[in-house]
């Protein structure tokens, strides 16, 4: 289950093997990388001569960031799921404003805006008007994934923002969905089952609510008994942080996701493969042949983790992106130019 030989040779450096993997893809009409992103490129920014320190800058204001606040990662990582499936990789999930993708219910619990608006200051001071709140969002992810221990990957750059954001174009999947139903939609975005199985590592870090996982723990399926396939001692475990019924007035309590908590590692997969698994939507990678063969993979080698996820989250990052004169770049990434109101 890899995607080209590249991987095979773990000692090659990470960059190297990502690039090799982005070079193949060209030069087998994109086999890896999307078609819409071959137009960005590494170093997009000291070719431009304009922000060549755009990398150190990011990185800084995340470091900062990171210090007060571990929970950035999952936020970021959800803000560019939700920002590339949707339309594309145009930060349209950023804009403020009634029927946005940003107020769309599924959206809702989207955080991490605080952080894009801070670096984006930073930015128009000293680079103005160069730098697209798409590339940020993208760079300021990979910085964050680095600090919760996850792999650095080059990103590529060059996205311009895009000028409308509409709320019906928001259709993200509810996370109740079935394996066939999720790979068939990563499938209509140009993504495939592989990614699909390497994106949910994602959800190694973070919290979830117990709604989430309440009908799994008492009334699976209406049939008011567990999910049979979650083991027993993590039955036990979940039961106790999600209890069935909430005092007067407690509000739904929230649960690690696994006990690495903020860091970014394998343990999602370890859990899966002996059905600890929080979620369903994540349990379900064992049902699938291929997404079961990547999470014993990635449960055993943590490095392959590594380097898929570099390459998966690239592929979600090129998705549909503008670029050329294509959008724009916003001067607040919560507006677009013309409806700026502070200019
Ligand atoms: C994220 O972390 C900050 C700082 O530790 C905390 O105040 C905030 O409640 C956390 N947010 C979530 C959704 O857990
Ligand atoms: C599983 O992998 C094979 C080989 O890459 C591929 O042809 C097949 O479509 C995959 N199955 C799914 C459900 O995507
Ligand atoms: C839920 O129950 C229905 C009806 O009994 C059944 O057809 C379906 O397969 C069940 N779903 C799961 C995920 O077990």
């Amino acid at each position: 289950m890899r995607r080209e030989g590249g991987f095979d040779l773990i000692l090659i450096s990470l960059a190297v093997a990502l690039g090799l993997s982005l070079y193949v893809g060209r030069m087998q009409a994109a086999v890896t990388l999307p078609p819409e992103s071959r137009a960005l490129q590494r170093h997009f920014y000291k070719k431009l001569n304009k922000c060549a320190n755009v990398e150190p800058f990011v990185r800084h204001q995340v470091s900062l960031w990171w210090n007060r606040e571990k929970n950035i990662t999952a936020k970021l990582l959800k803000l560019v799921y939700a920002d590339c499936m949707v339309n594309g990789c145009d930060a349209s999930i950023l804009l403020d404003g009634p029927h946005t993708e940003k107020t769309s219910a599924k959206n809702s619990g989207l955080d991490g805006f605080l952080l894009i608006d801070k670096i984006k200051k930073v930015l128009e001071i000293r680079c103005p008007r160069a730098v697209s709140c798409a590339n940020i969002l993208h760079l300021a992810t990979r910085d964050a994934l680095y600090f919760a221990g996850g792999p650095s990957y080059p990103v590529y750059l060059g996205r311009r923002d895009g000028m409308e954001s509409k709320a019906s174009w928001v259709d993200l999947p509810s996370p109740a969905i079935s394996i066939d139903q999720g790979i068939t939609y990563f499938k209509s975005k140009g993504l495939d089952d592989m990614d699909y199985a390497t994106l949910l590592g994602a959800h190694t870090m973070g919290k979830t609510h117990c709604a989430n996982l309440n009908d799994r723990l008492y009334n699976f399926n209406k049939t008011r008994k567990p999910d049979p396939s979650i083991a027993k001692s993590q039955l036990d475990e979940l039961r106790k942080q999600c209890p069935k019924t909430l005092k007067k007035g407690q509000k739904d309590p929230t649960m690690f996701l696994t006990d690495d908590q903020y860091r970014f590692s394998n343990k999602y997969y370890s859990n899966l493969v002996s059905n600890k698994a929080v979620l369903k939507v994540d349990q379900d990678l064992l049902q699938s042949y291929n997404t079961s063969e990547l999470a014993h993979e990635y449960a055993a080698m943590f490095q392959h983790l590594k380097q898929q996820f570099s390459l998966s989250i690239s592929r979600l990052g090129g998705l549909k992106v503008l670029t050329g004169n294509q959008g724009e770049i916003r001067l607040n990434c919560r507006f677009t130019n013309k409806n700026n109101p502070y200019t």
